[in-house]
């Protein structure tokens, strides 16, 4: 079978058809969209709901799932299955959670620029979003194509950055909206982690930013120098043109790549609509530039 990719962005966001992910995908198949993948960094499938099964048989094609997808141990009741991300605004039975619940506050940072599991030792190579109820205005989700902004730096400022590793936490990008409540357990199980501010990627050669909400400075840097520059390149990579947003359908299946995408939820009114959306995430397991290491 052969794919069709559309373009939706000159640079990234390739539109995937001749293809059904709730199905088996033979080798030949798959291979193309592992290039397109390659080339785009984000594709968009458009198709049926997916069980928590298919969904993650599907991500599975392109590698090993986190086995504990758990960030908040203490709120230890599941509205979905274990191999899957609840991205939802939604509790244990169905309902809209209410403004005040830990996980609707600590979700609230999917809204911030990010990359997947930048705050865990072995980073997130791809995740794989997908709609069962979408919102009627707001919660789109925005891609920004951290090769492109690499890209585009002057010489100067790749010369400065090339080599240097920021520090990642998830504490980091929640203490940004005021959530500090974590557990003893939550943060010992999520200790800060060391990643390089620049990554090759391994399949197309091309440099990309490495950045998050959830980094916090640069390694060897008077923390507010660190903090600016990454506040700069951030600034700098989400520039209207290194941006596209996705509008949700129902069925829709969006799958970025960690290493050289940021990617944010827009805001939606939690207390009128129900949004549920689920994720598989596929770990980056030999990411080898120079291994990522727990924070001194
Ligand atoms: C995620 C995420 C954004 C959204 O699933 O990792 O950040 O729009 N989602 O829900
Ligand atoms: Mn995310």
């Amino acid at each position: 079978m052969s794919i069709t990719v559309k373009q939706l962005h000159p640079d990234f966001i390739g539109e995937i058809g001749g293809t059904d992910p709730s199905q088996p995908i033979d080798d030949a198949t798959f291979a193309e969209i592992q290039n397109a993948i390659d080339r785009n960094a984000v594709l968009v499938f458009h198709g049926p709901k997916l069980s928590e099964d298919e969904q993650a048989a599907f991500a599975e094609r392109f590698g090993p799932l986190y086995a504990d997808n758990r960030l908040l141990k203490k709120d230890n009741k599941d509205r979905i299955g274990p191999k899957l991300v609840d991205i939802s605004n939604l509790n244990e039975n169905n309902e809209k959670m209410a403004r005040d619940d830990r996980r609707r506050m600590f979700g609230l940072a999917n809204q911030l620029w990010h990359t997947d599991a930048s705050f865990k030792a072995v980073s997130a190579k791809y995740s794989l979003l997908h709609a069962h109820t979408v919102v009627p205005e707001g919660g789109e989700t925005q891609f920004a194509d951290m090769r492109a902004a690499y890209d585009a730096l002057p010489q100067k400022m790749k010369d400065k950055i090339d080599g240097l590793e920021a520090e990642h936490c998830i504490a980091t990008s929640r203490a940004k909206l005021g959530f500090t409540e974590f557990s003893d357990e939550e943060r010992k199980a999520l200790p800060p982690v060391i990643h390089n501010l620049v990554r090759t990627h391994p399949a197309t050669g091309r440099k990309a930013l490495y950045l998050a909400s959830h980094a916090s400075h640069i390694v060897g840097w008077p923390v507010p120098e660190g903090r600016m520059l990454i506040r700069d390149l951030m600034e700098h990579a989400t520039q209207p043109e290194f941006v596209h947003s996705h509008t949700w359908q129902v069925g829709d299946v969006v799958i970025w790549d960690n290493r050289c995408t940021m990617h944010r939820a827009r805001p939606f009114d939690q207390d009128a609509y129900r949004r549920d959306m689920r994720r598989a995430t596929v770990m980056d397991p030999d990411y080898m530039e120079k291994p990522a290491r727990l924070s001194a």
